[in-house]
């Protein structure tokens, strides 16, 4: 389940509807950063580490790829009951985040400045930059044994008191050592046995450290092709992923953003869909869907099937636009990639195909909704399997 915009598409929603079907769910990059909000009945629960599907009693699996706070990890394992605490593998070769590396992650967004990327503060950066560096501990070194000396002379030369280091390893050995295991091989042995295994990206194409929209990006890859490589199994075993796409756009944090709005609209998309970030209660940024972006998405992760969110919220704002094109400098251009190096300086091109009503909805497709999937697969050559009308896990229709 891969997010196709800047993050927030309501992949937790989608994963949950969906775990029901797979013997095994799990995540294969990113960190607590993620916030994946899962509504059941009126209790809302907001997973930064476990995968969405923790709620449904699945086998919960935490790929390679993913970097681990283990105070976060404690907190959430807190949350589930016992026998599904007991579900849960975390690789072995998990990179882990360390309370310096949060300090870090402030200090470096500090020297930012006005161009600060606006991270979630969660140490991600640090904790990922540490492992190129080879010098981040693993789960299998707080449970066999680590160079804390080294750590901590790296952490003093980038101005960080290294103080708590030792404690910290000691409070999360335990539980660590517990739940270590090779995932890759875990996931090779599900399918071997005839089972099956959903996993969800964490933060969204356009935040791909690679292919997004660098340097206002995430720390990690988050498209479809790295759920092989940060799993560890063969490509071949990585079946097909499924995008989310908000039915409008919203970003966190710092960084370009063509369609965006301010004004009534922006307040109303919003209020109406409860536009704050889930990690970091910040107000999300919000606009109009952007197709050239989407597009991007599309193709860089072979999307062919599509679920459709928050259909709801923007048919009650009434109006809809889509960016069909970015104009720079007297040319119209489609192509995102090229579009990159100048983001901050386009503008958008709208098309206005029609109006919403804000028809209600049921078990069935609204006036609204029947609208807007037509629109989006014929734009984007894709179809849509799945429209999500409200955040409970009831509010979804599979087309
Ligand atoms: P970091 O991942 O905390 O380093 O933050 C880098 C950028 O990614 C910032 O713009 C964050 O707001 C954004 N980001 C990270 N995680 C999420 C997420 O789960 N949803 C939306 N944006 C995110
Ligand atoms: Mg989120």
């Amino acid at each position: 389940m891969i997010g196709l915009q800047w993050g927030d598409e309501g992949k937790g929603k989608i994963v949950d509807y969906l775990a029901g079907g797979f013997d095994a769910v799990g995540r294969f990059s990113g960190g607590s950063n993620a916030g994946h909000t899962v509504v059941i009945g009126r209790r809302k629960h907001t997973f930064h580490l476990l995968p969405s599907g923790a709620l449904k009693g699945k086998e919960l699996l935490i790929g390679a790829g993913v970097t681990v706070d283990p105070v976060v990890l404690r907190d959430e394992l807190s949350l589930l009951r016992a026998d599904l605490r007991s579900r849960l593998m975390v690789d072995a070769r998990c990179s882990l985040v360390t309370p310096q590396d949060k300090e870090l992650d402030r200090s470096l967004e500090r020297m930012r400045g006005a161009s600060s990327i606006g991270t979630t503060k969660r140490g991600i950066g640090p904790s990922y930059a540490l492992r190129a560096l080879r010098l981040s501990p693993r789960v299998s070194d707080l449970v066999d044994g680590f160079d804390y000396a080294s750590l901590s002379e790296l952490y003093r030369r980038l101005s960080v008191d290294p103080a708590g280091l030792i404690v910290w390893a000691d409070e999360s050995r335990e539980l660590l050592g517990r739940l270590s295991g090779d995932v890759g091989a875990r996931v090779v042995d599900i399918d071997e046995k005839g089972g099956s295994a959903l996993f969800e990206g964490s933060q969204g194409t356009l935040l791909d450290l690679i292919h997004g929209s660098y340097p206002y990006v995430t720390s990690t890859h988050t498209l479809a092709s790295y759920i092989p490589a940060g799993l560890g199994i063969p490509p071949s075993l990585a079946g097909k992923s499924m995008g989310v796409a908000k039915a409008y756009t919203t970003r966190v944090g710092g960084g370009p953003f063509p369609t965006e709005i301010e004004g009534p609209v922006a307040e109303k998309l919003r209020s109406l869909g409860n536009e704050y970030g889930a990690t970091t209660g910040r107000p999300r940024r919000v606009g109009w869907l952007d197709l050239v972006a989407l597009k991007y998405a599309v193709r860089l992760n072979g999307i062919s099937e599509l679920a459709l969110t928050k259909v709801d919220v923007l048919s009650q704002v009434g109006e809809f636009k889509a960016c069909v094109a970015y104009q720079h400098e007297g040319s119209e251009s489609s192509d995102f990639q090229s579009a990159l190096s100048h983001l901050p300086d386009v503008e958008p091109v709208y098309d206005s195909p029609f109006n919403l009503r804000g028809g209600t909805y049921g078990h069935r497709l609204s006036t609204d909704g029947r609208k807007l999937v037509d629109y989006l697969e014929a734009q984007l050559k894709t179809e849509v399997k799945l429209v999500s009308y409200g955040e409970e896990r009831s509010k979804t229709i599979e087309l």
